[in-house]
């Protein structure tokens, strides 16, 4: 997973690209670099650089000795068009030093990257863009090509050297083969030859001032201004430039220069595609005064839950016509089947114990990676219904294209429009929580929970399990969630100041029974991921089958108990691991009280109905984890090892 832009037009390219690529450091940071076309009149000016984590190369259009590695500089004076290539390890800084923030690298037509290593080490030979032997071409890939070892043999037989271990390179050695002067030609052979996923940005040495993209099952769009035009993995990345964006459909190329783009399909026939704009503003898009992402989008929940809430409930009624199912066919759904991973699938494991009751529809839930290998076996009438932030997740859009290819009706709850899962979905009910930046999602799983409650109603509705007055209580409810979390997040100086007591914990447990379960799971997640520490969540009734002898002195072990008739079993488990040298931390609603008389540590959320409490806990468990990682020094936004979309299995 990794990010790519691109720009053609009338500015230069190389503070574009940097600019662009600081947007997209969320989807990988271990390594960059940029690609610019030289015109070959003159080439680069002196760059100030040095850095020895860096490279910078000149490939040369069709020249013989162009396989040669170029110093720096050699390339000035050039009369034929050429690319050059900058390339680091590390962090974006880097290579913003090494072009002296773009200045350095001149062209107005260019390509960049910004690298999670899945084949070969974070290095500067692994990382983009990645070029063939003769450099007639350079190419930034975000995906995984499955048979690059393959190519690789064959196009090594064939004399083609590689300088990498990345599956990319074998790309750009198959572009090279196959350029005979027709770049939509010698694409449209690649994607026939290659297997996996791409999101391809391409230029060819001779072809200054064009780019051409190409994707498949990877995210890749297009922007238009009259400056120029552009690609992108997301809109971030060009929302300072524009909003007039194309999500590019699958399997299609596309050509842009300064002042043109043109579509084609893989038969190398033109295509007509349409742009849309993007209404979110650019600072949604930016920390706006906040130290990190996620403590803004943690902010920002109570907007995103009553975007995604009110729009959907009109007079009391949960309204659900964008499924495009009607009353009759959501009232014979027999079962669904919810399958997504990570966060997305806490919320589907809350949806279990939500829609059952509210609905009385049998719920399964799967992680997708599981899902798509077991062969399922389901009812003809079962609805399934996939989760996913960035709508690109592999796992999750392979387990919706296993559900489909079986026959099954595919709901998508997804954030990002147009994306993979909201295209292939049979319906799609968006969560409105605006881009999520931070590795770690927040806002997005609430709202994610938000979209599964309305579901569950308009569900029990439609089945008659639920009256009217149910329905009035529980939408009213709901639109009342947005000004509760905005309460708790009145109070985190508490949760900051616990939360500094605990950033040196080796292990902490979360605890908890039925949707409480589910919100321990979350809670444990969010704080192994950007904390470093090992945590794990339990139904709280499973401590005595094994776990409890993990506890010893002073381990946080972190209650949740908001369910009524839980909440005593709760409080009992408790007790176990506080005589067992735990330092319990309770998490209730107010009322509770009687927390206190085992609990070290109480956090309160205001009341709600009980099946909606999961949208309200884990709001502390956000900021816990937020806290406890920021009081050990930790780059909370970018957690090791983890990037924020992740398009490879
Ligand atoms: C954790 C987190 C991940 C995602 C998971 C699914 O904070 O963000 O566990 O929830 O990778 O991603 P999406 O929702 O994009 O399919």
């Amino acid at each position: 997973m990794c990010g790519i832009v691109g720009f053609t037009g009338r500015q230069q390219a190389a503070p574009i690209l940097l600019d662009g690529l600081e947007k997209l450091e969320y989807r990988g940071y271990d390594s960059a670099g940029i690609a610019v076309a030289q015109e070959g009149a003159a080439g680069y000016g002196g760059a100030a650089r040095g850095a020895q984590s860096g490279s910078r190369q000149t490939a040369g259009a069709a020249r013989p000795e162009a396989q040669g590695e170029r110093p720096e500089g050699s390339g000035a004076g050039s009369t034929e068009p050429s690319i050059e290539i900058v390339k680091a390890k590390g962090r974006l800084k880097v290579l913003r030093e090494m072009t002296d923030d773009g200045r350095s690298v001149p062209g107005t037509c260019g390509i960049g990257h910004t690298r999670w290593a899945t084949h070969g080490e974070p290095s500067v030979v692994n990382s983009h863009p990645h070029y063939a032997k003769n450099k007639r071409v350079a190419v930034v890939h975000n995906g995984i090509i499955e048979n690059y070892q393959e190519i690789r043999d064959r196009l090594t037989k064939e004399g083609f050297s590689f300088l990498s271990e990345t599956d990319t390179e074998s790309v750009a050695h198959l572009l090279d083969k196959y350029y005979a002067g027709n770049p939509i030609e010698a694409i449209s052979k690649v994607m026939f030859r290659v297997r996996g996923s791409y999101a391809l940005g391409i230029l060819f040495a001779d072809r200054p001032g064009e780019i051409y993209a190409v994707r498949k099952d990877s995210p890749l769009i297009v922007g238009r201004s009259d400056q120029g035009n552009f690609i992108a993995s997301d809109v971030p990345a060009i929302l300072k430039y524009t909003r007039d964006v194309c999500f590019i459909p699958n399997l299609e190329i596309v050509k842009l220069t300064a002042a043109e783009i043109h579509f084609y399909n893989v038969d190398q026939e033109e295509v007509e595609e349409t742009f849309s704009a993007i209404n979110w503003d650019t600072e949604a898009a930016e920390k706006g005064g906040f130290a990190h992402f996620m403590l803004k989008e943690i902010y920002e929940q109570p907007k995103a839950v009553r975007d995604t809430v009110s729009p959907r409930i009109s007079e009391g009624h949960v309204n659900l016509e964008e499924l495009g199912m009607s009353r009759e066919e959501l009232a014979k759904v027999s079962r669904i089947q919810m399958v997504a991973c990570g966060s997305a699938y806490h919320v589907c494991m809350t949806a279990k114990y939500m829609v059952e009751q509210t609905a009385r529809v049998p719920v399964d839930v799967d992680l997708a990676s599981e899902f798509r290998y077991r062969n399922p076996v389901m009812e003809k009438d079962t609805l399934v219904v996939v989760v996913s932030q960035s709508g690109e997740t592999a796992d999750s859009l392979a387990a919706l294209r296993e559900a489909k290819k079986l026959g099954y009706r595919v709901l998508g709850i997804v954030n990002v429009v147009g994306s993979s899962i909201a295209r292939e979905a049979d319906s799609v009910f968006y969560t409105w929580a605006g881009p999520e930046i931070s590795v770690a999602t927040t806002k997005a799983y609430s709202t994610q929970l938000a979209a599964v409650y309305l579901l569950a109603i308009g569900l029990g509705r439609a089945k008659g399990v639920i009256g009217e007055a149910a329905e009035k209580e529980m939408t009213a409810e709901l639109l009342r969630l947005p000004e509760k979390i905005e309460r708790i997040l009145e109070e985190k100086e508490r949760i900051q100041w616990f939360a500094n007591k605990f950033s040196h914990s080796k292990d902490i447990f979360f605890i908890g029974r039925g949707l409480d379960y589910a919100s321990s799971l979350e809670g444990s997640l969010k704080l192994k991921e950007i904390s470093y520490i090992h945590s794990e969540a339990y139904a709280a009734g499973e401590l005595k089958h094994g776990t409890i002898s993990l506890i010893e002195d002073g381990i946080l072990v972190v209650g949740v108990a908001t369910q009524k008739s839980l909440f005593e079993k709760l409080i009992s488990n408790m007790v176990e691991v506080k005589s067992r040298g735990a330092y319990v931390l309770g998490v209730t609603s107010y009322g509770n009280y009687s927390m206190e008389d085992v609990a070290n540590y109480t956090i309160y959320v205001p009341k709600t109905m009980e099946c909606f409490a999961a949208s309200l806990t884990v709001v502390p468990l956000q900021l816990l984890a937020y806290y406890v990682a920021l009081g050990k020094g930790l780059d909370v936004d970018k957690p090791r090892n983890l990037a924020k979309s992740v398009t490879v299995e």
